[in-house]
Formats: structure tokens, sequence, C-alpha cells
């Protein structure tokens, strides 16, 4: 299985976004992942479709948009324009989760559906085939740095098996992403569930090497992930 690590820049020095979004990529990042909250869906209040455009220049790999906003629809139009690559949302935000699903997919994004902790997978009932990505949240949204909710280890199992099951039945290949409190320590465990892609921010950001990069952090995520492989192999 391809292991991706997706830094948050949630926990970036925002002062030097073009720096940090540049250095995190240099250190070996497959997705930057982009928190968008609105101070009404979650308490917190980030970045708009304009830091999106700022980045994109910078950057080779995917954008992943994550949006934590209600409504959906036009702030997700905004983000495809800015140059995302990947928009996820949570469910329960959307009047119309599958007309949301499809917009996304229209705009030539890849589509996301995002799990809180205590959302259940019924969610992708039905939908299934308008999926790229589901997102598990791993803390309840709205804040970097918080600890890892250990219920969502089972869910991800679960999750795993229903986007095998999709798979074997021809269906389209979907991402398993996980978010919130994923660090050094527990990111071997995590992938052991099925996950493929691992969103960090505080794990990473917080901890600049010598040069002020970021390798020697993604180097020890990635040596986790190959020991997870290693065993699974
Ligand atoms: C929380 C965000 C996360 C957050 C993760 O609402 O969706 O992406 O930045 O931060 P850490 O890795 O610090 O838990
Ligand atoms: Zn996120």
């Amino acid at each position: 299985m391809t292991h991706r690590l997706a830094p948050s820049i949630l926990s970036a020095d925002f002062a030097r976004l073009g720096e940090e979004v540049a250095r995190v990529q240099d250190a070996g990042a497959d997705v930057i992942h982009l928190d968008v909250m609105d101070n009404h869906y979650v308490p917190n209040l980030t970045i708009g479709p304009m830091v999106c455009k700022a980045i994109r220049p910078l950057v080779r790999i995917p954008i992943d948009v994550h949006l934590m906003v209600r409504p959906v629809d036009a702030l997700a139009e905004m983000f495809a324009k800015a140059g995302a690559d990947i928009i996820s949302f949570h469910p329960e935000a959307s009047d119309h989760v599958d007309r949301t699903l499809s917009l996304i997919r229209d705009l030539g994004c890849r589509a996301g559906l995002v799990l809180n902790p205590a959302s259940p997978l019924d969610w992708l009932d039905h939908v299934m085939g308008r999926l790229d990505l589901i997102l598990l949240m791993s803390v309840n949204p709205g804040f970097g740095g918080q600890a890892f909710i250990p219920a969502v280890m089972d869910k991800a199992r679960l999750a795993r098996r229903r986007i095998d099951a999709h798979g074997a039945a021809g269906g389209q290949p979907i991402w398993l992403e996980i978010d919130g409190g994923v660090k050094v320590d527990n990111i071997a465990a995590i992938a052991e569930t099925g996950v493929d892609t691992f969103v960090a921010g505080s794990a990473i950001f917080g901890a600049p090497d010598a040069d002020g990069g970021y390798a020697t952090v993604m180097a020890a995520f990635r040596s986790e992930l190959a020991g997870a492989a290693a065993r699974a192999a």
C-alpha cells in the first residue's frame, strides 16, 4: 500500500507561509493539507481561497482542502478556482451531500467526505461511487494539537473494508485519510488499520530540524510507515 504524508499548514508559521510550504515539500510531503475553518461550523477561523491561490505556484504536489465550513458549495467552488486538487467536506454541513460531491468533481477536483469521531460510517452508504477520499477525523475538528481519539482505530478498519469491497466490485480507488493527533509514536499502529494518507500538523511544524527544515521528522514518519508495511507483508 502506498502511504502518503499530508502536512497540515494549520501549525505552520503563517508569517512565513510560502517558506514553510516549500520546506515541507522539500522534506518529502506527498500532499499539502489546508484546514479551512469558518467560525460557524467550527469555532475557529483560518484561511480562505486567496491563501490557496497564493501558495499554488509554490506547490508541485496535490493541495488537499479540508473544508470545515457551512454551507459548503460556494466555498468549494472558490477553492477549486484557487487551485485545489482535492476538496473534502463534512456531510452534515451540506444540505445535499450527493450534489456537493458531484459539484466538486464537476469542478475538476477529487471529492472527499470527512467524518467526525462520532459520525457514523453510514454517511458513506450510496455515495461510494462519487468519492475519491474518505477523511476520518481522529480529533474533533477546529484546532491543531489535540490528542488522538483511539476509538477511530476500529472505525478505520471498517472503512478500509468498505473501500476494499468497493474496489473488488470494480469501483474507483478511494484514499483513506486520517486527521488529528498523528505522531511518530502512533503512525505505525494507525497504518496497520489500513489508513493510507496521514495528516499531521503540530508533529511536523512543531519539530524543525537543525537546518530549520522538516526532513528529520518526515524521515521518522517514513521509517515508522516502512516498519508497518514490512510487518503487513
Ligand atoms: C483539525 C484539523 C487538523 C489539524 C491536525 O480540525 O483538521 O488537520 O491541523 O493537527 P494536529 O496534527 O496537530 O492534530
Ligand atoms: Zn484537516
